[in-house]
């Protein structure tokens, strides 16, 4: 999901539906996130901002987890935002959660002062985060909040042997990703980035995502989309045979598909840290 820089159409189609899906398959892990900023905030928080907010996973996450508080998203795809409010009105909270258009890099958008700043995954893709984190710290009250969150290791889906090919098939595909993309920049320690701007460290948190999903059926659609998206780094740097097996899970329609299988798991890890405003 990170490190992908040029936003096709297809592209952002395939980008919404697994941003969408994550707040279905990693739904405790949102909780725990969302659980974990609560008790580092002094006083409830009543206006959060969600920078970068995709198709509001995290907005939808903060405006349950806070229920005093309204939530401002912005972004600067229209299209994302007119899921969040979609998705806002499915959830009844259209009345807490407002969207904001805005492209962060040319600009910072006149939202008034917030008790919570939150981005995630959302950060990297900044030209200019010291500006912007300027903009932050200038937008947030006194005692206030700001948490980042970016992805650590990639997600995983599929046991070791999957019954098709030579078994590791999962471990290959990102080996292959990490050799093509040995040169692009991890996410920095935004921690430092916080500090510089003028914010106070309080935490910093692992979160270990290890789980077997209620619903195989989004679980299946999660992968498949999470791996369609990496497919064309691999071309050229996979066997030809661990293709032809990747495609049989991406497209096939048989029980060793993706969309049909029963052993698929979640595993991953996101990176988060709190700061305080003084
Ligand atoms: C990988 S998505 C993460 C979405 C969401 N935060 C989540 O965790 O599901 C990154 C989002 O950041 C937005 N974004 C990237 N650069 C931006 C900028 N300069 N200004 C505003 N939004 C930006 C993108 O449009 C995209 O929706």
């Amino acid at each position: 999901m990170e490190h992908h820089h040029h936003h096709g159409e297809a592209d952002s189609t395939a980008m919404i539906e697994l941003l969408d899906l994550d707040a279905e398959v990693l739904h405790s892990y949102l909780l725990d996130v969302t659980t974990w900023v609560g008790q580092l905030a002094t006083d409830a928080p009543t206006r959060v901002l969600d920078l970068g907010a995709g198709t509001g996973t995290g907005t939808l996450a903060l405006a349950r987890q806070f229920g005093g508080a309204d939530v401002i998203a912005v972004d600067q795809s229209a299209e994302m935002l007119a899921r969040v409010r979609a998705r806002a009105e499915d959830g009844g909270l259209a009345d807490r959660v407002r969207t904001v258009h805005a492209d962060l890099d040319v600009a910072w958008p006149a939202v008034g002062l917030v008790d919570l700043v939150w981005a995630a995954s959302a950060l990297h893709e900044l030209t200019d985060p010291v500006r912007v984190f300027k903009d932050v710290f200038a937008a947030v009250h006194p005692g206030g909040l700001v948490a980042v969150v970016e992805m650590g290791a990639p997600p995983r889906f599929l046991p070791d042997d999957i019954g098709l090919g030579r078994p590791g098939l999962e471990a290959r595909c990102h080996d292959a990703v990490a050799r093509a993309q040995a040169d692009w920049e991890p996410h920095p320690d935004w921690g430092l980035r916080l500090e510089q701007a003028g914010f106070t460290m309080i935490a910093g948190q692992t979160f270990t995502i290890d789980l077997t999903p209620p619903h195989p059926i989004s679980t299946g659609r999660y992968a498949r989309a999470y791996l369609r998206r990496i497919r064309p780094v691999l071309e050229g740097r996979l066997a030809v045979e661990d293709l032809s097996t990747l495609d049989t899970l991406l497209t096939g329609d048989g029980p060793d598909s993706l969309l049909h299988r029963d052993d698929l798991v979640v595993r991953g890890t996101r990176t988060a840290w709190a700061a305080r405003r003084p």
